[in-house]
């Protein structure tokens, strides 16, 4: 079987490291790895690759940043002639980021199957560019391969037939349970022992000024009783400057390694956040996660994980703080599946596939 798995972006990496080691102990299973360059800086993408072991792309098309239609329609140009000349059975796709979508879009009209990895989210939200990549993949996906039955339930509900329906779990959570012994070693620089872990970088967040300017507020007050500790992304960064705002005292970083990051998430305090991975992997370590949006396409993480969704609002943030600070934090537990083997699961399904 010749499987071929297309990535672009950070949070795709630590999804196709579990697949491929699961594959690649797998007999008559033959592995391509193409790389968008979606992301394309080193601490965005090259390291990810090093500290997960992902072996180097077979192919890298570099197709660097752009608006939504250019750096979609530069995957497709040169995503096409590339899955042409590969043929290959089945085309595994990761999570909900622009490469995701226009590969399912170039697979679906070459006729080449598609699997989706994290296939069935949904935040009902269609103002983030991420739902309509979820939309469009999964309904142009043939194998969908879900973390959660609430995932399984919205592709029910859009017409997807139940025999293209896995619920496998968490493949994120592979990559988390193999590196934590790793990460709870790591140290970055000389922190104190309680603080808050910020990142930011959704569009709706960090493109707007005033917004931007609010959550920075918030922060800048969290951070006269909790250390705020926030690498930034490249996006963020930006925008601070642009909008010429004052980060002032918080503790700016550049974007963490895999491992660091996720040492720095073990021990943190509080984790503040608007990202998707993150509220997953706050749930799994136990650590309290205030969500700086008004809605996840993760609901799972909220009502039976550490999640709280504290919208831009900086009273509920206050509020759900001084819960946390006073020991009083929401407690959870583990979704079903979440355990480390989710990427065997994906593999069993495709071999067994392959041989009917
Ligand atoms: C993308 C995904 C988002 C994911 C995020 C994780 C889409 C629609 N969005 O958002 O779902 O949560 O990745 O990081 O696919 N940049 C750099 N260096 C890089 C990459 C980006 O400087 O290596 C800067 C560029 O200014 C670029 C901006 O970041 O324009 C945004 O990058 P882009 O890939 O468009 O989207 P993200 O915000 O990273």
């Amino acid at each position: 079987m010749n499987i071929a798995h297309i990535v672009g972006a950070r949070p795709n990496f630590m999804k196709v490291a579990p697949v491929m080691n699961a594959l690649s102990e797998r007999k008559n299973v033959v592995q391509t790895l193409i790389h968008t360059g979606q992301h394309y800086d080193i601490n965005m993408s090259d390291v990810f690759f090093q500290q997960l072991g992902i072996p180097a792309p077979d192919v890298n098309l570099s197709v660097g940043s752009g608006t939504h239609a250019k750096q979609t329609g530069e995957i497709m140009m040169r995503l096409e002639p590339a899955v042409t000349e590969l043929q290959p059975d089945i085309v595994l796709v990761y999570g909900d980021v622009n490469s995701t979508v226009a590969t399912a879009l170039v697979c679906a009209k070459l006729g080449v199957q598609i699997g989706h990895v994290e296939a069935g989210l949904r935040s009902f939200d269609r103002t983030m560019p991420e739902e309509i990549n979820r939309l469009v993949t999964d309904q142009l996906a043939d194998m969908l391969f879900t973390p959660s039955d609430d995932g399984d339930e919205n592709l029910r509900r859009e017409g997807i037939p139940a025999e293209k329906i896995f619920r496998v779990g968490n493949v994120m959570i592979d990559s988390l349970v193999r590196l934590l012994p790793l990460a709870k070693k790591t140290r970055v620089g000389s922190l104190p022992s309680r603080y808050a872990l910020v990142t930011l970088h959704r569009p709706a967040n960090v493109d707007d000024g005033e917004r931007l300017k609010g959550i920075l507020g918030s922060l800048l007050e969290v951070n006269q009783g909790l250390a705020v500790v926030f690498p930034a992304h490249p996006r963020t960064r930006r925008r601070i400057a642009d909008f010429g705002l004052n980060a002032g005292q918080l503790r700016l970083l550049n974007p963490l390694p895999y491992i660091e990051f996720l040492g720095l998430q073990s021990r943190a305090t509080v984790v503040i956040t608007d990202s998707g991975g993150i509220q997953e992997e706050t749930t799994y370590l136990g650590i309290p996660c205030l969500t700086l949006r008004e809605n996840t396409e993760r609901p799972i993480t909220v009502s039976m994980g550490t999640n709280i969704l504290v919208s831009g609002d900086p009273q509920k943030l206050r509020a759900e703080l001084s819960r946390v600070l006073s020991g009083n934090a929401k407690k959870g537990s583990t979704p079903p599946l979440w355990d480390g083997h989710a990427g065997e699961r994906i593999a069993e399904i495709l071999v067994r596939r392959s041989l009917r």
